[in-house]
Protein backbone atom coordinates (compact mmCIF):
# COMPACT_ATOMS: atom_id res chain seq x y z
CA UNK A 1 0.00 0.00 0.00
CA UNK A 2 1.36 3.49 -0.46
CA UNK A 3 3.29 5.29 2.26
CA UNK A 4 2.16 8.31 3.77
CA UNK A 5 3.29 11.83 1.86
CA UNK A 6 5.16 14.14 4.16
CA UNK A 7 3.32 16.82 2.34
CA UNK A 8 -0.03 15.52 3.00
CA UNK A 9 -1.66 17.39 5.32
CA UNK A 10 -2.84 14.45 7.33
CA UNK A 11 0.69 13.52 7.76
CA UNK A 12 1.39 16.70 9.36
CA UNK A 13 3.67 15.27 12.30
CA UNK A 14 6.52 14.27 9.75
CA UNK A 15 7.39 18.37 9.58
CA UNK A 16 6.48 19.02 13.25
CA UNK A 17 9.60 20.36 14.88
CA UNK A 18 11.02 17.85 17.84
CA UNK A 19 9.21 17.89 21.45
CA UNK A 20 6.40 19.72 19.86
CA UNK A 21 3.00 17.61 20.15
CA UNK A 22 1.71 17.71 16.74
CA UNK A 23 -2.26 19.12 15.91
CA UNK A 24 -3.39 15.74 15.27
CA UNK A 25 -1.84 13.01 17.53
CA UNK A 26 -3.81 10.53 14.59
CA UNK A 27 -1.10 11.58 12.35
CA UNK A 28 2.01 10.09 14.42
CA UNK A 29 3.37 6.80 13.59
CA UNK A 30 1.66 3.77 13.32
CA UNK A 31 0.41 6.13 10.46
CA UNK A 32 -3.11 6.33 10.49
CA UNK A 33 -4.66 5.81 6.56
CA UNK A 34 -4.04 8.20 3.95
CA UNK A 35 -7.07 10.55 3.98
CA UNK A 36 -6.00 11.62 0.51
CA UNK A 37 -7.31 8.93 -1.31
CA UNK A 38 -9.77 8.99 -3.39
CA UNK A 39 -11.17 11.65 -5.87
CA UNK A 40 -13.72 14.10 -5.71
CA UNK A 41 -16.74 11.85 -6.22
CA UNK A 42 -15.70 8.11 -5.07
CA UNK A 43 -12.91 6.25 -3.51
CA UNK A 44 -11.57 2.92 -4.19
CA UNK A 45 -13.33 1.34 -1.51
CA UNK A 46 -16.63 2.65 -2.86
CA UNK A 47 -15.49 1.83 -6.41
CA UNK A 48 -15.45 -1.71 -4.91
CA UNK A 49 -17.90 -2.39 -2.38
CA UNK A 50 -20.49 -0.03 -3.57
CA UNK A 51 -21.03 0.44 -0.30
CA UNK A 52 -23.70 3.88 -0.79
CA UNK A 53 -25.61 1.64 -2.84
CA UNK A 54 -26.25 -1.20 -0.71
CA UNK A 55 -26.87 1.15 1.99
CA UNK A 56 -29.04 3.25 0.28
CA UNK A 57 -31.22 0.06 -0.97
CA UNK A 58 -33.50 -0.04 2.28
CA UNK A 59 -36.75 1.66 2.09
CA UNK A 60 -39.44 0.29 4.24
CA UNK A 61 -42.75 0.40 3.23
CA UNK A 62 -44.37 0.83 6.60
CA UNK A 63 -43.84 3.39 9.50
CA UNK A 64 -42.99 0.66 12.27
CA UNK A 65 -39.44 0.96 13.54
CA UNK A 66 -39.20 -2.91 13.45
CA UNK A 67 -39.96 -3.45 9.80
CA UNK A 68 -36.32 -1.62 9.12
CA UNK A 69 -34.41 -5.11 10.46
CA UNK A 70 -36.67 -7.07 8.90
CA UNK A 71 -36.32 -5.79 5.39
CA UNK A 72 -32.22 -5.59 5.95
CA UNK A 73 -32.28 -9.44 7.34
CA UNK A 74 -33.83 -10.72 4.04
CA UNK A 75 -31.67 -8.75 1.89
CA UNK A 76 -28.47 -10.07 4.13
CA UNK A 77 -29.89 -13.28 3.43
CA UNK A 78 -30.40 -13.13 -0.17
CA UNK A 79 -26.62 -11.65 -0.13
CA UNK A 80 -25.62 -15.28 1.41
CA UNK A 81 -27.98 -16.51 -0.68
CA UNK A 82 -25.92 -15.41 -4.02
CA UNK A 83 -22.40 -16.79 -2.33
CA UNK A 84 -23.27 -20.18 -1.52
CA UNK A 85 -25.20 -20.31 -5.37
CA UNK A 86 -21.59 -19.56 -6.02
CA UNK A 87 -19.60 -22.34 -4.10
CA UNK A 88 -21.78 -24.74 -5.02
CA UNK A 89 -21.75 -24.25 -8.91
CA UNK A 90 -17.82 -23.55 -8.11
CA UNK A 91 -17.95 -27.31 -6.41
CA UNK A 92 -20.54 -28.73 -9.11
CA UNK A 93 -18.30 -27.24 -12.13
CA UNK A 94 -15.37 -28.87 -10.49
CA UNK A 95 -16.62 -32.09 -9.63
CA UNK A 96 -17.63 -32.39 -13.39
CA UNK A 97 -13.57 -32.13 -13.68
CA UNK A 98 -13.22 -34.59 -11.60
CA UNK A 99 -11.34 -32.10 -9.10
CA UNK A 100 -12.49 -33.06 -5.91
CA UNK A 101 -9.92 -30.53 -3.93
CA UNK A 102 -11.56 -27.34 -5.71
CA UNK A 103 -15.04 -28.95 -4.61
CA UNK A 104 -14.77 -29.78 -1.29
CA UNK A 105 -12.98 -26.40 -0.56
CA UNK A 106 -16.40 -24.82 -1.94
CA UNK A 107 -18.41 -26.90 0.07
CA UNK A 108 -16.42 -26.12 2.70
CA UNK A 109 -16.54 -22.23 2.42
CA UNK A 110 -20.32 -22.58 1.88
CA UNK A 111 -20.65 -24.86 5.20
CA UNK A 112 -19.45 -20.91 7.02
CA UNK A 113 -21.31 -19.37 4.84
CA UNK A 114 -24.93 -21.55 5.83
CA UNK A 115 -23.81 -21.00 9.76
CA UNK A 116 -23.68 -16.85 8.88
CA UNK A 117 -26.62 -17.51 7.12
CA UNK A 118 -28.28 -18.94 9.94
CA UNK A 119 -27.31 -16.67 12.78
CA UNK A 120 -28.86 -13.89 10.55
CA UNK A 121 -31.97 -15.26 12.31
CA UNK A 122 -31.47 -14.37 15.47
CA UNK A 123 -32.83 -10.57 15.27
CA UNK A 124 -36.00 -12.40 13.72
CA UNK A 125 -36.41 -15.20 15.71
CA UNK A 126 -38.43 -13.63 18.64
CA UNK A 127 -41.08 -11.89 16.79
CA UNK A 128 -44.23 -11.67 18.14
CA UNK A 129 -47.28 -11.69 16.54
CA UNK A 130 -48.70 -8.56 17.31
CA UNK A 131 -44.57 -6.78 16.40
CA UNK A 132 -44.81 -8.81 13.04
CA UNK A 133 -48.97 -7.31 12.27
CA UNK A 134 -47.25 -3.78 12.58
CA UNK A 135 -45.76 -3.62 9.11
CA UNK A 136 -47.44 -7.16 7.29
CA UNK A 137 -49.93 -5.95 5.64
CA UNK A 138 -47.46 -3.42 4.13
CA UNK A 139 -46.15 -6.43 2.36
CA UNK A 140 -48.93 -7.26 0.57
CA UNK A 141 -48.25 -10.45 -1.23
CA UNK A 142 -44.61 -10.39 -1.18
CA UNK A 143 -42.83 -13.27 0.43
CA UNK A 144 -39.32 -15.00 0.85
CA UNK A 145 -41.61 -17.65 -1.61
CA UNK A 146 -40.57 -15.36 -4.63
CA UNK A 147 -37.03 -15.04 -4.08
CA UNK A 148 -35.40 -16.59 -7.12
CA UNK A 149 -31.70 -17.33 -5.53
CA UNK A 150 -33.29 -19.41 -2.77
CA UNK A 151 -35.17 -21.06 -5.97
CA UNK A 152 -31.16 -21.19 -7.44
CA UNK A 153 -30.54 -22.62 -4.26
CA UNK A 154 -32.47 -25.66 -4.09
CA UNK A 155 -32.39 -26.24 -8.05
CA UNK A 156 -28.57 -26.78 -7.28
CA UNK A 157 -29.82 -29.43 -4.33
CA UNK A 158 -31.50 -30.99 -6.95
CA UNK A 159 -35.12 -29.82 -6.01
CA UNK A 160 -35.97 -29.31 -9.69
CA UNK A 161 -39.44 -27.66 -10.44
CA UNK A 162 -40.34 -25.61 -13.69
CA UNK A 163 -43.82 -24.40 -11.75
CA UNK A 164 -41.39 -22.57 -9.64
CA UNK A 165 -40.24 -20.22 -12.78
CA UNK A 166 -44.03 -19.17 -13.17
CA UNK A 167 -43.74 -15.95 -10.17
CA UNK A 168 -40.38 -14.86 -12.36
CA UNK A 169 -42.09 -14.16 -15.52
CA UNK A 170 -41.95 -10.78 -15.55
CA UNK A 171 -38.36 -10.32 -14.67
CA UNK A 172 -36.21 -11.68 -17.99
CA UNK A 173 -33.04 -11.60 -15.78
CA UNK A 174 -34.19 -14.19 -12.61
CA UNK A 175 -36.10 -15.84 -15.10
CA UNK A 176 -33.20 -16.57 -17.53
CA UNK A 177 -30.70 -17.39 -14.83
CA UNK A 178 -33.82 -19.96 -13.37
CA UNK A 179 -34.30 -21.72 -16.68
CA UNK A 180 -30.42 -21.72 -17.33
CA UNK A 181 -30.52 -23.54 -13.44
CA UNK A 182 -33.56 -26.09 -13.80
CA UNK A 183 -31.70 -27.00 -16.96
CA UNK A 184 -28.13 -27.82 -16.07
CA UNK A 185 -26.87 -30.83 -14.04
CA UNK A 186 -27.68 -30.27 -10.05
CA UNK A 187 -24.60 -30.39 -7.44
CA UNK A 188 -25.92 -33.84 -6.89
CA UNK A 189 -26.62 -35.34 -10.17
CA UNK A 190 -22.21 -33.88 -10.59
CA UNK A 191 -21.44 -36.14 -7.35
CA UNK A 192 -22.92 -38.94 -8.81
CA UNK A 193 -21.27 -38.22 -12.14
CA UNK A 194 -18.30 -38.71 -10.39
CA UNK A 195 -19.13 -41.65 -8.50
CA UNK A 196 -19.96 -42.82 -11.62
CA UNK A 197 -16.65 -42.47 -13.31
CA UNK A 198 -14.54 -43.89 -10.11
CA UNK A 199 -16.16 -47.34 -10.80
CA UNK A 200 -19.52 -47.56 -8.41
CA UNK A 201 -22.94 -48.52 -9.78
CA UNK A 202 -24.53 -45.60 -9.84
CA UNK A 203 -27.83 -47.13 -11.74
CA UNK A 204 -27.93 -45.64 -15.96
CA UNK A 205 -31.66 -44.52 -15.22
CA UNK A 206 -30.35 -41.99 -12.39
CA UNK A 207 -27.10 -40.87 -14.56
CA UNK A 208 -29.64 -40.47 -17.81
CA UNK A 209 -31.96 -38.64 -16.26
CA UNK A 210 -33.50 -35.33 -17.08
CA UNK A 211 -31.82 -32.57 -15.09
CA UNK A 212 -35.12 -30.46 -15.31
CA UNK A 213 -37.02 -32.94 -13.18
CA UNK A 214 -36.77 -33.36 -9.09
CA UNK A 215 -34.27 -35.91 -7.94
CA UNK A 216 -36.17 -39.15 -6.51
CA UNK A 217 -33.93 -41.05 -4.22
CA UNK A 218 -32.60 -44.31 -5.64
CA UNK A 219 -31.84 -47.02 -3.85
CA UNK A 220 -29.11 -48.27 -6.06
CA UNK A 221 -27.56 -44.44 -5.12
CA UNK A 222 -27.90 -45.40 -1.44
CA UNK A 223 -26.32 -48.55 -1.62
CA UNK A 224 -23.55 -47.07 -3.70
CA UNK A 225 -22.96 -44.77 -0.66
CA UNK A 226 -23.19 -47.40 2.03
CA UNK A 227 -20.33 -49.29 0.41
CA UNK A 228 -18.32 -45.76 0.35
CA UNK A 229 -19.29 -45.22 4.40
CA UNK A 230 -18.59 -49.08 5.12
CA UNK A 231 -14.87 -47.99 3.37
CA UNK A 232 -11.71 -45.97 4.66
CA UNK A 233 -13.08 -43.38 6.63
CA UNK A 234 -10.00 -41.13 5.40
CA UNK A 235 -10.64 -41.82 1.58
CA UNK A 236 -11.77 -38.86 -0.46
CA UNK A 237 -15.24 -39.80 -1.08
CA UNK A 238 -16.09 -40.05 2.66
CA UNK A 239 -14.67 -37.22 2.92
CA UNK A 240 -16.94 -35.81 -0.04
CA UNK A 241 -20.06 -37.76 1.75
CA UNK A 242 -19.37 -35.87 4.86
CA UNK A 243 -18.97 -32.22 3.47
CA UNK A 244 -22.28 -33.08 1.37
CA UNK A 245 -23.82 -34.29 5.05
CA UNK A 246 -23.08 -30.84 6.51
CA UNK A 247 -24.43 -28.80 3.30
CA UNK A 248 -27.77 -31.24 3.98
CA UNK A 249 -27.70 -30.31 8.07
CA UNK A 250 -27.14 -26.69 7.50
CA UNK A 251 -30.17 -26.17 4.89
CA UNK A 252 -32.35 -28.17 6.96
CA UNK A 253 -31.73 -25.89 9.93
CA UNK A 254 -32.79 -23.18 7.59
CA UNK A 255 -35.63 -24.21 6.71
CA UNK A 256 -36.20 -25.29 10.59
CA UNK A 257 -35.30 -21.72 11.93
CA UNK A 258 -37.63 -20.06 9.05
CA UNK A 259 -40.40 -22.14 10.47
CA UNK A 260 -40.10 -21.63 14.16
CA UNK A 261 -39.82 -18.21 13.03
CA UNK A 262 -43.23 -18.09 11.10
CA UNK A 263 -44.65 -20.04 13.66
CA UNK A 264 -43.66 -17.85 16.53
CA UNK A 265 -44.88 -14.30 14.17
CA UNK A 266 -48.34 -15.60 12.92
CA UNK A 267 -49.36 -19.28 14.64
CA UNK A 268 -51.29 -20.88 11.74
CA UNK A 269 -52.21 -17.58 9.65
CA UNK A 270 -51.98 -18.15 5.66
CA UNK A 271 -48.65 -16.67 3.99
CA UNK A 272 -48.43 -13.24 2.24
CA UNK A 273 -47.42 -15.75 -0.36
CA UNK A 274 -50.70 -17.32 -0.31
CA UNK A 275 -50.23 -20.40 0.74
CA UNK A 276 -51.05 -21.98 4.01
CA UNK A 277 -48.53 -20.79 5.77
CA UNK A 278 -46.50 -22.67 8.65
CA UNK A 279 -48.15 -26.12 7.40
CA UNK A 280 -47.00 -25.51 4.11
CA UNK A 281 -43.02 -24.91 5.63
CA UNK A 282 -43.66 -27.56 7.82
CA UNK A 283 -44.42 -30.31 4.68
CA UNK A 284 -40.82 -28.06 2.91
CA UNK A 285 -38.81 -28.65 6.10
CA UNK A 286 -39.47 -32.39 5.93
CA UNK A 287 -37.75 -33.15 2.81
CA UNK A 288 -34.06 -34.03 3.41
CA UNK A 289 -31.31 -32.37 0.75
CA UNK A 290 -29.19 -35.33 -0.62
CA UNK A 291 -31.44 -38.36 0.78
CA UNK A 292 -29.47 -41.92 0.09
CA UNK A 293 -26.83 -40.05 2.09
CA UNK A 294 -29.21 -40.21 5.18
CA UNK A 295 -30.79 -43.61 4.45
CA UNK A 296 -27.83 -45.17 3.46
CA UNK A 297 -26.44 -44.83 7.29
CA UNK A 298 -28.77 -47.50 8.15
CA UNK A 299 -26.67 -49.91 6.09
CA UNK A 300 -23.32 -49.40 6.96
C1 LIG B 1 -40.47 -13.92 10.77
C2 LIG B 1 -40.45 -13.53 9.53
C3 LIG B 1 -40.96 -14.42 8.44
C4 LIG B 1 -42.17 -15.00 8.29
C5 LIG B 1 -43.36 -14.90 9.25
C6 LIG B 1 -42.16 -15.75 7.06
C7 LIG B 1 -43.23 -16.46 6.56
C8 LIG B 1 -43.18 -17.24 5.42
C9 LIG B 1 -44.31 -18.02 4.92
C10 LIG B 1 -45.66 -18.12 5.57
C11 LIG B 1 -43.89 -18.63 3.80
C12 LIG B 1 -44.71 -19.56 2.89
C13 LIG B 1 -45.06 -18.89 1.59
C14 LIG B 1 -46.09 -17.82 1.76
O1 LIG B 1 -47.29 -18.12 1.70
O2 LIG B 1 -45.71 -16.64 1.94
C15 LIG B 1 -42.51 -18.26 3.57
C16 LIG B 1 -41.73 -18.73 2.55
C17 LIG B 1 -40.42 -18.37 2.36
N1 LIG B 1 -39.70 -17.43 3.08
FE1 LIG B 1 -40.31 -16.55 4.79
N2 LIG B 1 -40.92 -15.61 6.48
C18 LIG B 1 -40.16 -14.81 7.28
C19 LIG B 1 -38.87 -14.40 7.04
C20 LIG B 1 -38.14 -14.73 5.94
C21 LIG B 1 -36.83 -14.22 5.64
C22 LIG B 1 -36.03 -13.22 6.46
C23 LIG B 1 -36.43 -14.81 4.49
C24 LIG B 1 -35.12 -14.55 3.81
C25 LIG B 1 -34.99 -14.40 2.50
C26 LIG B 1 -37.47 -15.70 4.06
C27 LIG B 1 -37.45 -16.50 2.95
C28 LIG B 1 -38.45 -17.35 2.56
C29 LIG B 1 -38.32 -18.29 1.47
C30 LIG B 1 -37.10 -18.54 0.61
C31 LIG B 1 -39.55 -18.94 1.35
C32 LIG B 1 -39.89 -20.06 0.36
C33 LIG B 1 -39.56 -21.42 1.02
C34 LIG B 1 -39.75 -22.59 0.08
O3 LIG B 1 -39.93 -22.42 -1.11
O4 LIG B 1 -39.69 -23.73 0.59
N3 LIG B 1 -38.51 -15.63 4.97
N4 LIG B 1 -42.11 -17.41 4.57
Amino acid sequence: MSQPSPIDPANSAASAPAGSVPADAESDPPFAPDLSIGSSSTTPYEDYVQADVLTHLQHPLSDDPGEMVFLVTTQVMELWFTVIVHEWRTAAEALRRDDLTVARDALRRSTYELEALNAAWKPLARLTPAQFNAYRSALGEGSGFQSAMYRRMEFLLGEKSASMLVPHRGAPRELAELEKALQEPSLWDEVLGLLARRGYPVPEAVLRRDPALRYEPDPGVEAVWAEIYDGPQESDLVRLGEALTDVAELVWRWRNDHLVATRRAMGAKMGTGGSAGVAWLEKRARKNVFPELWTARSHV
